[in-house]
């Protein structure tokens, strides 16, 4: 009988209860200091100016972002049509295509000067993406050139996007079979050239490779030699999933993450030891319409956690594709709705927002995830995430007991929704802190909830439903 209890009580312990001793300074563990806004956006070469012309949420939404760091989000033009663009100098408008249908994207695109001149409207820091496949490079200097004169935010510069998907009919390639050998001594030369010409150094985003193979940012630092000089950044994409492995309760989980993202850790090295930044400048949910998955609660909650994880690894931020208006599965806005993910990037950035470490408590095998941020050496706020994936019947509840806490009360705010499937276009929004973000507007409404908890002893308990998060202030 007490031998039965006693198993009991540490069945109940260890399936009921987690506890995590908040640490007082930031452990062994935490990251790096962290970048103020580490929580940016890229938009799809062809289609940015139109998101700032056409889509009347693009301003308000990162509006909100800016309004709880401080500063715009970071912000990178590119994607494959970067490199299908040509720079026309004489060009009135900012890009100029034809496409048989409005959710096409073009084979081909010319852009001018306006539309550096939009980008440098922009209050935030961007890194542009231009043309390495059409190798043309006296066009992208002269674009690049055009950059440097206008953009005072401009961060880095792209020579090409994703070039391990570079094919032998591709001009730069010459008819022969694009190796990784052969990308990474083009990046060395392009960079000198391009650099050479600017009279610039610090201003290469490098690399911009698909995942971990073949091209990989150990390999192209291998023969970086002097040029690494011109480099500001290394970047990574990263797509964890495509519309044929769709998997929300993968894409979310906690320990799925992690596991995710294991092989870019020797990608971040390979910066680190070059004395260069590491970034994911352009990452979604998954490729190709995502299977369903993309415009969910769930993939919001990947976010958030998958933001949280990248930044223990070392990278700087990560840039979240924003694609074709109309047709772009993982948007965070569209021109009439909001996109159930945004909502993950926004309590992500909440989180983040004043923060200079955060530091991992859990040891990432199981579901549940906690964070302790930190701001000037001393504990702000603790991130809970209960990555159980909730689709349907009855929503189970995980209890956190944080200890090593002060003062009597706490307070918290709640990311959730009805199911991690749930969209806002079928009609059911997350809220954040119990608000919403409107559709066509992307105006934060409703009032805000905020949860008030008791400390006793030191320490309190939260609980945390299957496919929710909660983020304490401390
Ligand atoms: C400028 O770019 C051209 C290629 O268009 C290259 O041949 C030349 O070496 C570059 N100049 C410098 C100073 O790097
Ligand atoms: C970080 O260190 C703490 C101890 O301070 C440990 O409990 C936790 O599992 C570690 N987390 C990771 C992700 O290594
Ligand atoms: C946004 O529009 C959808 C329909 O497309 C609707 O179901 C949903 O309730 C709207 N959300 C808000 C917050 O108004």
């Amino acid at each position: 009988m007490i031998l039965g209890l006693i198993s009991l009580s540490l069945y109940l312990s260890s399936a009921y209860g987690l506890s995590f001793e908040i640490p007082a300074t930031p452990p062994s563990n935490a990251s790096k200091t962290l970048a103020e806004a580490p929580v940016g956006v890229s938009f799809e070469f062809f289609a940015y100016p139109a998101y700032f012309t056409d889509v009347a949420s693009t301003e308000t939404c990162l509006e909100n972002l800016k309004d709880l760091t401080g500063v715009w989000p970071p912000m990178r033009i590119g994607g494959t049509t970067q490199d299908r663009a040509t720079y026309d100098a004489s060009l009135t408008e900012p890009v100029s295509y034809t496409v048989a249908s409005a959710t096409d994207a073009p084979e081909t695109l010319t852009f001018g000067p306006s539309f550096m001149e939009m980008a440098a409207d922009y209050s935030g820091s961007v890194t542009l993406g231009l043309n390495r496949r059409l190798d043309n490079i006296a066009n992208t200097i002269s674009a690049a050139e055009e950059a440097v004169s206008v953009m005072g935010n401009l961060y880095a510069i792209e020579l090409g996007n994703e070039p391990e998907f570079y094919v032998d009919t591709d001009p730069i390639a010459d008819g022969e079979t694009w190796t990784a050998a052969d990308d990474y001594a083009s990046q060395v030369l392009w960079q000198e050239e391009v650099c050479g010409n600017l009279s610039s150094t610090d201003i290469i985003s490098a690399g911009v490779y698909f995942g971990t193979s073949p091209e990989t940012i150990q390999g192209l630092t291998a023969v970086e030699g002097d040029a690494n000089v011109y480099v500001k950044d290394y970047c990574s994409h990263n797509y964890p999933q495509s519309a044929s492995t769709a998997d929300l309760e993968t894409l979310m989980g906690h320990s799925d993450i992690t596991t995710e993202i294991e092989p870019f850790a020797a990608e971040v090295a390979a910066a680190v030891a070059m004395g260069k930044e590491h970034v994911f400048g352009e990452t979604n949910s998954a490729t190709g319409g995502g299977g369903g998955i993309s415009p969910t609660f769930g993939a919001g909650l990947w976010i958030l956690d998958y933001v949280m994880q990248s930044l223990l690894m070392g990278t700087k931020a990560l840039y979240f594709h924003q694609g074709t208006i109309g047709d772009c599965q993982y948007c965070w806005w569209g021109r009439y709705d909001m996109g159930s993910p945004y909502f993950g990037a926004y309590f992500a950035t909440m989180a983040l927002a004043g923060a200079d470490q955060i530091a991992e408590l859990d040891d990432q095998t199981t579901s549940f995830a906690a964070y302790a941020i930190y701001k000037d050496n001393t504990p702000t706020k603790a991130l809970l995430y209960n990555s159980e994936y909730y689709a349907s019947g009855t929503r189970t509840y995980q209890v956190f007991t944080l200890s090593g806490l002060s003062g009597s009360t706490v307070t918290a705010k709640r990311l959730t929704a009805a199911y991690a499937t749930s969209r806002v276009d079928e009609g059911e929004s997350p809220t954040v802190a119990g608000q919403k973000f409107e559709n066509g507007t992307c105006t934060l409404t409703g009032e805000a909830t905020v949860e008030t908890v008791t400390v006793s002893s030191g320490s309190a308990q939260f609980s945390v439903g299957a496919s929710e998060a909660l983020l304490v202030y401390l």
